[in-house]
């Protein structure tokens, strides 16, 4: 399939990119999924992959493998596998550190009105969203933890030539 805007060797330009993004069990249970996508579609990012899904303990080690040796890793876990999450595949310039600024500060207490943690959490193991972090590579490793190729898909939005000179 030929994707219009996109160069043939699959490249989304060099400022695209593509980064993982979750409403957390306390988003899904308190009716926040539509709150976060909308924000993020809203700004102009682009969602290529998304689905409601469980994270058992093996994934969830995984993904928080930085933090296996934390004090917090268990409660870590124990969260992040105790309900349904929504996982998300977002793509736009600069979009792994775009998403972690509207996400607001790892702990809601710190996080300024007008991110998604400074609007709708208040205590630091209930931070209704995750993002990847701006380390190089960690967009795509969580990106291809949680999503097969197949599962992401190549599109325009029509309003990309208003979004981007
Ligand atoms: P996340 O990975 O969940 O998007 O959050 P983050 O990058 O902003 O923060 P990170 O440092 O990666 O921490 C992951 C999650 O661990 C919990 N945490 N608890 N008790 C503590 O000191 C502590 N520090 C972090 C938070 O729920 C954080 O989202
Ligand atoms: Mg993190």
């Amino acid at each position: 399939m030929s994707d219009a805007g996109n160069s043939d060797d699959g490249s989304r330009g060099a400022d695209r990119e593509r980064t993982f993004v979750m409403a957390k069990p306390d988003a899904v249970q308190r009716g926040l999924i539509g709150e976060i996508v909308s924000r993020l579609e809203s700004r102009g990012l682009k969602l290529v992959g998304g689905k409601v899904t469980r994270i058992d303990r093996d994934l969830a080690e995984e993904h928080y493998a930085e933090h296996t040796d934390k004090p917090f890793f268990e409660d870590l876990v124990g969260f992040i596998t105790s309900g349904p999450v929504f996982a998300m595949v977002w793509e736009g310039a600069d979009a792994t550190r775009q998403v972690r600024e509207m996400m607001g500060a790892t702990d809601p207490a710190e996080a300024v009105p007008g991110t998604i943690r400074g609007d709708f959490a208040l205590d630091l193991g209930r931070n209704v969203v995750h993002g990847s972090d701006t380390e190089p590579g960690s967009n795509e490793r969580e990106v291809s933890l949680f999503f097969d190729d197949e599962e992401l898909v190549d599109y325009e939005r029509i309003d990309e030539t208003w979004l981007y000179e």
